[in-house]
C-alpha cells in the first residue's frame, strides 16, 4: 500500500516539479434562499444586504448534505473532469471549519466516499482561507515528489453555526463544496509554464475576537455559534490582505498587468472590488459568485473557479490569482499558471 514519505536522496535527483490543475468540480446544496425569504425571518432587506455585501441569495443545506457529502460531490466531479479515477489520487485535503464530526477528519469521509485506499487524507482548518492554505500545502508535497496527485478539496455548511437570530452575520454564508486535482508534472519553463507559480500565507491570531466561533470540542463542549465585529473584518480585509497577494506576484516575477484571473474569497463584493482596485487589477478580471452563492467559506473559491472555469472564463494558459481572508486572522494568496 502506498504511503506519503519524502525521501531526501531522491528529492536532489527528481526533476524538478510542478503542482498543475488538471479537473475542477464543485456542489451546491438544492436549497436555494432568496434576501426576500431571509427577509421574512430576521429584520433585513434585500435592498441592504446586495447594496452592502453584493449577496443576492445562497444555498443552504439539508440534513442530509452534510460536508463530506457535499465534499464527496465535488471531488467526485474534479476527479471526472481530470479524467482520472480512484486510483490515481494519493492525496486528500478538505479545507473546512463544519467538518460533519470533531473526528474523523472530513478529507478521510471524502477519500472512503469515493473509494480511495492509498495514500493520506486530513482535514485543513484555517477558516476562510483554508482552500488557499490547503493548494499551497498540496503544493509542497507534490513538489517534493510525496505524492503525485492530490485532491483538494473546500467544503462547509456554514448554515450549522450561523446564528439564526443575528441578522448582522447570518445573511452573509452559504453552503457549498468546491474541489480542484492538482497533479505534479515536470516544471517547464519560469512564469510561462503551467502549474502553482508561487503562494504566500500569513496569520496572526492576536485578531481573534474579530471573528470567531463561541464555542468547540475543547472549551464549552458545544459546536458554538459564529461572532464577527463586521466593520472591522472588513477593515482589516482591504487594509492587509494586499500584502501576500504583492508578494506571490513577485515571487513570480509577474504583475497584476499580467494577471488573467482574479479569484478572491467571495465575502463580500464591496471588499473584492476595493481589493482589486487597490492592486491595480482591472474589475473585468474579477471572477465575482458571491451574489449567487454568498459566503462560503474554504468552498467559496473552489466555487468560483468551477464556474469560470466551465462557463470558459478560465483557459489553459491563463495566470489566475486567488486570494483570501479569514477568521483567525489567516490569510494567503497563490498564483497558478492554468
Ligand atoms: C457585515 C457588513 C456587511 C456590515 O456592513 P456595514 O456597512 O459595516 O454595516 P454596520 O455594521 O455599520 O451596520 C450599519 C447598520 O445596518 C444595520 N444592519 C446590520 N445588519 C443588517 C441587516 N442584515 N439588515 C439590515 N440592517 C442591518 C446595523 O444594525 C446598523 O444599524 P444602525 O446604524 O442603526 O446601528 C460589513 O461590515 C462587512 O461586509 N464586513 C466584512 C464581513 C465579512 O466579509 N466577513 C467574512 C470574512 S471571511
Amino acid at each position: 500500500m502506498a504511503t506519503l514519505r519524502t525521501d531526501p536522496e531522491q528529492s536532489r535527483r527528481a526533476p524538478k516539479l510542478r503542482s498543475v490543475v488538471v479537473g475542477t468540480g464543485s456542489s451546491l446544496p438544492a436549497r436555494v434562499v432568496t434576501n426576500a425569504a431571509l427577509a421574512e425571518r430576521v429584520d433585513t432587506s434585500d435592498e441592504w444586504i446586495v447594496q452592502r455585501t453584493g449577496i443576492r441569495q445562497r444555498h443552504i443545506a439539508d440534513e442530509s448534505e452534510t460536508t463530506s457529502v457535499l465534499g464527496t460531490q465535488a471531488a467526485r466531479a474534479a476527479l471526472q473532469d481530470a479524467g482520472l479515477t480512484a486510483d490515481d489520487i494519493d492525496l486528500v485535503i478538505c479545507a473546512t471549519s463544519t467538518p460533519d464530526h470533531t473526528f474523523p477528519s472530513t478529507a478521510t469521509q471524502i477519500q472512503a466516499g469515493l473509494g480511495i485506499h492509498q495514500g493520506a487524507a486530513f482535514d485543513l482548518q484555517a477558516v476562510c482561507a483554508g482552500f488557499v492554505f490547503a493548494v499551497s500545502t498540496a503544493d509542497k508535497f507534490l513538489t517534493t515528489g510525496a505524492a503525485r496527485r492530490a485532491l483538494v478539496v473546500g467544503a462547509e455548511t456554514f448554515s450549522r453555526i450561523v446564528d439564526w437570530e443575528d441578522r448582522t452575520t447570518c445573511v452573509l454564508f452559504g453552503d457549498g463544496a468546491g474541489a480542484i486535482v492538482l497533479e505534479a508534472q515536470e516544471a517547464q519553463e519560469a512564469a510561462e509554464g503551467r502549474g502553482v507559480l508561487s503562494t504566500s500565507l500569513r496569520s496572526d491570531g492576536r485578531h481573534r475576537e474579530k471573528l470567531y466561533v463561541d464555542g468547540g470540542p475543547g472549551s464549552t463542549g458545544t459546536t458554538g455559534r459564529l461572532r464577527m465585529e463586521g466593520r472591522d473584518v472588513f477593515r482589516f480585509a482591504v487594509g492587509q490582505v494586499t500584502d501576500v497577494i504583492v508578494e506571490a506576484f513577485e515571487q513570480a516575477g509577474t504583475t497584476a498587468e499580467d494577471l488573467d484571473w482574479f479569484v478572491p474569497h467571495q465575502a463580500n463584493r464591496r471588499i473584492i472590488e476595493a481589493s482589486a482596485d487597490k492592486l491595480g487589477i482591472a474589475r473585468d478580471k474579477i471572477v465575482l459568485t458571491v451574489d449567487r452563492h454568498g459566503n462560503t467559506s474554504a468552498a467559496s473559491i473552489p466555487l468560483a473557479l468551477d464556474v469560470a472555469r466551465r462557463d470558459g472564463r478560465i483557459q489553459a494558459g491563463d495566470l489566475v490569482m486567488i486570494e483570501a481572508i479569514g477568521g483567525g486572522f489567516s490569510w494567503g494568496a497563490a498564483l497558478i499558471r492554468w
